[in-house]
């Protein structure tokens, strides 16, 4: 089973990883069989398993039961689970939302925000769990962005993501995971920090990378964002679906993905 460890060794030596959302026990059977690094349960599953259009109808109660069901089917991955909204709102709602999901099997928590969640950080690794912050386009807080949209795309919003970075570090997160950010600061946070360092729609020199799972097999119905590659299209044959994610996995170990066209070219 790979461990925290082994994903910070996969940073020192320079070998990618790969992650994936996922929300039951029969994709996290075939993630098993195609070796993916991680696996989030994510609370994108507001909208891919629930039809919500956000993420904030999502409770801790849905994150346990999504959890539970991928922990029992998979003993491969390094497994994280999103606290969803409001559930960390208090460093004690925190400790009492990670015990649950970490007592159905998953190995760590993702939380979203910045500098201001470094005493939560601080106090759920003291207690055990380790922590993956998520920074950049954090969709619980889509209201406060007015949608989903890039995000740091100036030097200075850039540098207050740098120092929310280093706050967390400080704090003791085991994890970083930036969504929607130019490259380029994508590239110099997972230079600075020694922490594995994960990216969507943050080009290819995060440390790893993530999808939710329904994107990267073609099931969007609508409009695609920029960074989704959809890796069914390559496909065919009886075992189409678990070759597709087998080619994610490879696609990030050798940085073919995210491409260019996946990836948002802002000069700061
Ligand atoms: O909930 C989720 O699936 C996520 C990913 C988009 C990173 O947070």
């Amino acid at each position: 089973m790979i461990s925290l460890t082994d994903l910070r060794r996969f940073k020192a030596e320079g070998r990618k990883f790969s992650c994936l959302t996922c929300y039951d026990a029969s994709f996290a059977k075939a993630l098993e069989v195609a070796e993916v690094d991680t696996i989030l349960i994510g609370d994108s599953l507001g909208m891919t398993i629930q039809g919500h259009d956000s993420t904030l109808p999502v409770n801790i109660e849905d994150m346990v039961y999504h959890t539970q069901n991928v922990a029992r089917a998979n003993s491969h991955a390094f497994i994280m689970a999103d606290l969803p909204f409001m559930s960390y709102a208090t460093v004690e709602d925190a400790l009492i939302n990670s015990r649950k999901v970490m007592q159905v099997g998953a190995h760590a928590v993702k939380i979203e925000g910045g500098a201001w969640l470094a005493y939560t950080v601080s106090s759920l690794t003291r207690n055990g769990v380790p922590v993956c912050v998520h920074l950049g386009l954090t969709p619980q807080s889509v209201h406060v962005f007015g949608g989903y949209k890039l995000q740091a795309k100036t030097r200075s919003a850039a540098d207050q993501l740098l120092e929310d970075c280093q706050a967390v570090v400080d704090a003791g997160a085991a994890l970083l995971l930036l969504e929607c950010v130019p490259a380029v600061l994508a590239k110099e946070v997972a230079e600075k920090f020694s922490v594995p360092v994960i990216g969507i729609g943050a080009g290819v020199d995060t440390d790893g990378q993530v999808l939710v799972i329904q994107d990267m097999l073609g099931l969007t119905f609508g409009r695609v964002a920029r960074f989704v590659r959809n890796f069914m299209r390559e496909q065919s044959g009886e075992n189409a679906i678990v070759d597709a994610i087998k080619a994610y996995h490879q696609a990030v170990l050798d940085k073919t993905f995210p491409a260019k066209e996946h990836t948002f070219q802002v000069e700061l």
